[in-house]
């Protein structure tokens, strides 16, 4: 069974790779649990090994017989980056840089990286072109930018083939509403069950493209499994939702009386939001699941977990 490693495999994203993956190919996480929880491998069969892809003894000891990895461990969150602009270098590029040596070194076939829409900045024009001038406005876009050269540079050397999507919006079941950087989707999920005011940065006029993790993690799985495929895709549904708009749409798919507030802009937030999703579609991948019912299973999923007794 082909043996495949998923970076950062105990978060959101990771976590439902892992759960599509163990079907087919023995699968092993790294993870360090910066923002990740073990108990999103729950029910999955994945082996995880606790450690950080900073320690390049345990990444090369791990990679023995991986025959695909899937990077996906990062520092997640734009306001932490400015905060704090060399820890996100160290993990997010260093890091990268670990994981692409030790992967070549080991043999592995292919590498998959999890870039993101925020390189593209406040670059005004939508949809976002893959050959679009990125203008990177935050330490995390910069880090994410970064890794895609360098995973180009690691196949234009014949080291490793890679592939890179740049991840827009991602939402569904297990996304964290807790964490100090919480993304929109789950917080306002949350606070429209709990009958709490939704808080939008800034007026709601910034859009988003919403795309369900179910379709990203397959869109993941594809470009992986797509024969001489390389270089940098956009992923997203090609949608674009203003966020005071996915608010009012979650009040009312939970039947609530949230109200809904304001509070000033984030740094580092970007205006608008949208993929040209030609390229992804050119490759034959189709999303199945799509922003409607994709919003209603993962409410279904965050009510289901408030009823639920809380786990440690
Ligand atoms: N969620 C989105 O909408 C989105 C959008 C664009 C890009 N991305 C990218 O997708 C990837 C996954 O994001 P996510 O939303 O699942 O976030 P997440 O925080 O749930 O997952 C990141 C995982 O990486 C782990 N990690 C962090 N530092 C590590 C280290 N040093 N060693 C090993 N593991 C480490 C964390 O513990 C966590 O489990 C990230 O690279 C992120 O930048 C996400």
């Amino acid at each position: 069974m082909k043996k495949i490693l998923i970076t950062g495999g105990c978060g959101f994203i990771g976590s439902h790779l892992a759960e599509k993956l163990q079907h087919d190919a023995e699968v092993l996480v790294l993870d360090n649990l910066r923002t990740g929880r073990l108990r999103n491998l729950d029910g999955i069969r994945a082996r995880c090994i606790r450690g950080s892809i900073l320690d390049r003894a345990l990444l090369r000891e791990t990679l023995r017989g991986v025959r695909h990895v899937y990077h996906l461990a990062a520092m997640i969150s734009v306001p932490e980056s400015v905060g704090d602009p060399r820890g996100c270098v160290e993990l997010n590029v260093n890091g990268l840089l670990n994981v692409l040596e030790e992967s070549a070194a080991a043999g592995v076939e292919k590498l998959f990286f999890a870039s993101s829409a925020a390189i593209y900045g406040d670059n005004p024009a939508v949809p976002k072109v893959e050959t679009m001038l990125p203008e990177p406005r935050s330490p995390y876009a910069i880090t994410k930018l970064d890794g895609e050269y360098y995973c180009r540079q690691f196949a234009a050397d014949g080291r490793l083939d890679t592939v890179a999507l740049r991840f827009f919006n991602v939402f569904g079941p297990r996304q964290d509403p807790k964490s100090a950087y919480a993304a929109a989707v789950p917080v306002f999920m949350q606070k429209a069950l709990a009958g709490e005011p939704l808080v939008i940065y800034g007026d709601g006029g910034q859009t988003r493209d919403f795309i369900h993790v179910h379709d990203l993690a397959a869109a993941c799985i594809h470009v992986m499994n797509t024969p001489g495929l390389t270089g940098v895709l956009n992923a997203g549904y090609g949608g674009q939702l203003t966020v005071l708009d996915l608010a009012r749409r979650i009040i009312a798919l939970a039947g609530s009386r949230s109200e809904i507030h304001h509070a000033p802009p984030r740094p580092g937030d970007v205006r608008h939001s949208r993929a040209d999703t030609g390229a992804l579609r050119a490759t034959g991948f189709v999303p199945q699941t799509g922003l409607a019912a994709g919003l209603a299973s993962t409410l279904d999923s965050f009510k289901a977990q408030t009823a639920a007794p809380a786990q440690p």
